[in-house]
């Protein structure tokens, strides 16, 4: 049986009935709308999600970005838009190389972006399970030239292989920078469905950004240039952190006027 949607809807309802009739929002505000019973349980459903406050990202599990679509679930963060920022950042400024390096990768969404960039991409993140995601979207991109790898930082043997084969490489990370005293806000700041391994960083935020540049350090190969995501608060102690191993560094700032990325380039 078909039931006829009453209007008007709000714009969460729209994205819903975009999504679950696969077609155009615009085109939902012309015509009239009718559910089939299991698209009718499918509407309730994502509306009781929402008003739990879950995601809509999740609930949708896709995200549009730079003109490609990412899946997305519980496993990964939600990409954030000063991310784009960064990726916009990198494909304006960024040196060729034989390889890009992303990671704590989560959706794939950065090296996925600019994959069309350098030559060899590699996706790595702790998390299987992210994993599986950012295989999802390297295959539903149709992205040739990356692979995926499971490591702490660095530590995999295939990822340290692969690194002291290159004479030039690039590394981003968008790692969890946030102190992790603050997870008892985790409700307060809308991040409380995400995975905390994706957020949470140590004391000062930095515990993993510390251990990266701990694991850079032994290279003689260091990444040419280093791009990273960091918090407003910690940014400035992590560019003295990088600097000590021979990076010239530069901040630059997010669409919130915020210190957010740390550009490094080794000092030949
Ligand atoms: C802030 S999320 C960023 C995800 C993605 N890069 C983005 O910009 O949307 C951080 C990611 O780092 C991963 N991660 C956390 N600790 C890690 C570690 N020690 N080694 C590798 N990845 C790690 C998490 O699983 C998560 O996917």
């Amino acid at each position: 049986m078909k039931t006829p949607i009453r209007q008007p809807f709000s714009h969460t309802d729209i994205v819903f009935l975009s999504h679950i009739l696969k077609i155009s929002k615009s085109s939902l505000y012309l015509n009239s709308i009718v559910l089939d019973v299991n698209q009718k349980k499918q509407f309730q459903k994502y509306r009781r999600l929402f008003t739990k406050s879950y995601p809509i990202d999740y609930i949708i599990g896709k995200i549009e970005l730079s003109g490609l679509t990412f899946n997305l679930n519980k496993n990964v963060l939600i990409p954030r838009p000063e991310t784009e920022i960064l990726i916009k950042y990198i494909s304006d400024n960024a040196e060729y190389t034989d390889l890009l390096l992303d990671v704590g990768t989560g959706s794939g969404l950065i090296g996925i972006t600019l994959s069309n960039k350098f030559y060899q991409v590699i996706l790595a993140d702790i998390s299987q399970k992210a994993l599986n995601i950012a295989k999802k979207n390297i295959l539903e991109n149709k992205i040739k030239n990356i692979l995926t790898t499971r490591s702490n930082l660095l530590q995999s043997n295939s990822l340290q292989k692969t690194i002291l084969n290159k004479v030039n490489w690039t590394l981003v990370a968008n790692l969890p920078y946030i102190p992790s005293r603050e997870i008892k806000y985790a409700k307060k700041y809308n991040v409380f469905y995400e995975p905390s391994l994706a957020l949470y960083s140590g004391k000062d935020g930095l515990d993993c950004f510390r251990e990266l540049i701990n694991q850079i350090k032994v290279y003689k190969n260091k990444p040419k240039q280093c791009f990273f995501e960091l918090d407003p608060r910690n940014i400035h102690q992590a560019k003295q952190i990088i600097e000590t191993i021979g990076y010239n560094c530069k901040i630059i700032k997010d669409e919130n006027d915020f210190d957010r990325f740390l550009i490094g380039e080794i000092i030949e």
